[in-house]
């Protein structure tokens, strides 16, 4: 019977009725996330340790060396980008957002990076062979964004000659956060995006078995007070005019994991993320 289910139109389905991409309004990910690259690369900065921690268990799993080379989906200000580009020989990004190019470039400049080329497009947009060559390993994190993921996939593999990796949430991000704050602020329910279980089913269709890892991390994030995180949390969620109810919310939820320091606050944040990687077929 599970023959029978269509994994690429449940995502289709279940990516076009999440809350974020009902936001967005359309599938323009270059003007939407172009607001949000400054906001998200201090965001990575803060993050930063326990995305070392990722990238080097990613590394061993793709057996990466200083030979190989990296073409990568989406990498905002370069989150794995600049991690990854100290331990191969170079890496192509395709971003469509010039604002997060912008914030890449600042990235690599300020830690001397110099081994990656970027092209300013989306995936949809990339002709294989004309706008980019075969690469060792071709990478996608949070950046799977793409109405046609089959499409989107089949060229991942084209373009691939050791391993195709991606990192998607493997739950609901922020659940309790996400669910209490949204009806408060945008008036309707929280809507999550889809898991990486729509791409695993997906590629089991297409023949291929991918290797799973699911990863939680406990991700610790600086703030100068507990005022400024609630500030920065209600700009991430786009809230206009929150309420003192919404206000309110979001502060004793953040309380939950807040730890007082003499420069601070400290919020612990879970990720529960799945590592999926496959040989290209
Ligand atoms: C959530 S951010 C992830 C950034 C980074 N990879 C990370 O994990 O922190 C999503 C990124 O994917 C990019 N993106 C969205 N749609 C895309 C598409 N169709 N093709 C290529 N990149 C896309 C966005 O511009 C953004 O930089």
């Amino acid at each position: 019977m599970h023959e029978h289910i269509d994994w690429d139109k449940l995502w289709r389905e279940s990516l076009l009725s999440s809350s974020w991409m009902r936001r967005r309004g359309s599938v323009n990910a270059a003007f939407f996330w172009d607001s949000r690259a400054q906001q998200y690369y201090q965001g990575i900065k803060r993050r930063k340790q326990a995305t070392t921690m990722l990238v080097h268990s990613i590394a061993e799993k793709l057996n990466l060396s200083q030979r190989d080379t990296i073409l990568e989906i989406g990498p905002g200000p370069g989150t794995f980008t600049i991690p990854f580009s100290k331990m191969v020989k170079h890496i192509t990004v395709v971003e469509p957002s010039k604002g997060m190019i912008e914030a890449l470039r600042r990235y690599m400049a300020e830690e001397g990076v110099s081994n990656i080329t970027v092209i300013n497009k989306h995936w949809e947009e990339i002709l294989p062979h004309v706008d980019v060559d075969v690469h060792d390993v071709v990478f996608a994190a949070h950046s799977l964004v793409m109405l046609d993921l089959k499409d989107a996939v089949k060229k991942m593999n084209s373009l691939a000659r050791r391993f195709v990796c991606a990192i998607m949430f493997a739950h609901r991000p922020q659940g309790n956060i996400y669910r209490k704050l949204w009806p408060l602020l945008h008036g309707e329910e929280y809507r999550p995006s889809p898991t990486y279980i729509y791409l695993y089913n997906l590629l089991y269709q297409m023949g291929i078995c991918a290797n799973v890892e699911i990863i939680e991390r406990t991700v610790f994030e600086h703030y100068p007070s507990l005022e400024k995180a609630v500030e920065e949390w209600l700009k991430w969620l786009q809230a206009e005019n929150p309420s003192q109810e919404a206000i309110d919310t979001l502060k004793s939820q953040l309380l939950k994991t807040a730890k007082f320091t003499m420069q601070g606050v400290v919020l612990a944040r879970k990720f529960l993320e799945a590592v999926v990687w496959w040989k290209p077929r």
